[in-house]
């Protein structure tokens, strides 16, 4: 069954691929089995349960699938996830990440609005929460997690058309103070039933 779902699916998405960027669709239930490995540090639902993981439950899932990936083929690199991605082929890459883009993540500003980084909220809105489809949440990470991305992404340790260039013109103080308004931003996640 899952076959035949999933060869009807790849067709539609490959038909649609040149128009809408599309990835194959990753089947939740079996990524919940994956997401086992994940939950020492991501939590089954994908709130963080070690200060060093980010949050990634509601994330996009081809954000999810996109860093993966990057961590497997080494373009993206840490210690911890570039062990735990080379284990993965891409079939259990999409249905993880499928997995985590199902919980639903919200979030409760604690300060006004107005003081969210103007050149960020765009892409990834006053509080974190991602308002274009392949942008990360940044709602309720640690300073430190989104200080230590930016400065990869300014270093050129980790790239992206987009945040290479907006990172390489930030200052220590400008990506500090994005960092702590972010992370001062409270974050939920719920899965629906
Ligand atoms: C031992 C702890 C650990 C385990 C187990 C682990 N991760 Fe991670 N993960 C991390 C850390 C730490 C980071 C942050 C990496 C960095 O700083 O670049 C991370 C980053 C990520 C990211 C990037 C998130 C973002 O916002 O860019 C994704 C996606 C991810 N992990 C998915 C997974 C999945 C899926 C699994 C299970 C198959 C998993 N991780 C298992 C610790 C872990
Ligand atoms: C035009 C859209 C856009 C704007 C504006 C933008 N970003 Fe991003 N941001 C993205 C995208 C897309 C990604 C995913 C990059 C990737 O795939 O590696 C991202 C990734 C990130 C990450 C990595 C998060 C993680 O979970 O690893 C951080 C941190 C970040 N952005 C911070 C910022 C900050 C701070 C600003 C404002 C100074 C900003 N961004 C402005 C689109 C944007």
């Amino acid at each position: 069954m899952r076959f035949a779902v999933t060869a009807i699916l790849g067709g539609l998405l490959l038909a649609g691929t040149a128009l809408a960027g599309e990835f194959p669709v990753g089947d939740p239930v079996a990524g919940k089995a994956i997401a086992g490995q994940c939950r020492t540090c991501h939590g089954l639902d994908g709130y963080a349960r070690i200060p060093i993981a980010p949050h990634i439950g509601g994330e996009p899932a081809s954000y999810l699938r996109n860093q993966l990936t990057a961590f497997r083929d080494g373009t993206r690199t840490h210690e911890m996830m570039t062990i735990v991605a080379k284990m993965l082929t891409d079939e259990q890459i999409d249905d993880v990440a499928a997995w985590f883009a199902y919980p639903i993540a919200t979030a409760t500003l604690t300060a006004d609005p107005s003081g969210a980084p103007q050149a960020c909220i765009a892409c990834h809105g006053a509080d974190g929460i991602a308002v274009i489809e392949d942008a990360p949440n940044l709602t309720g990470e640690t300073n430190i997690y989104i200080d230590t991305q930016l400065k990869a992404f300014r270093l050129g340790k980790r790239t992206h058309e987009v945040m290479s260039a907006i990172a390489a013109e930030m200052s220590d103080a400008e990506i500090r103070a994005a960092a702590d308004w972010y992370a001062g931003v409270k974050l939920d996640i719920t899965v629906p039933n």
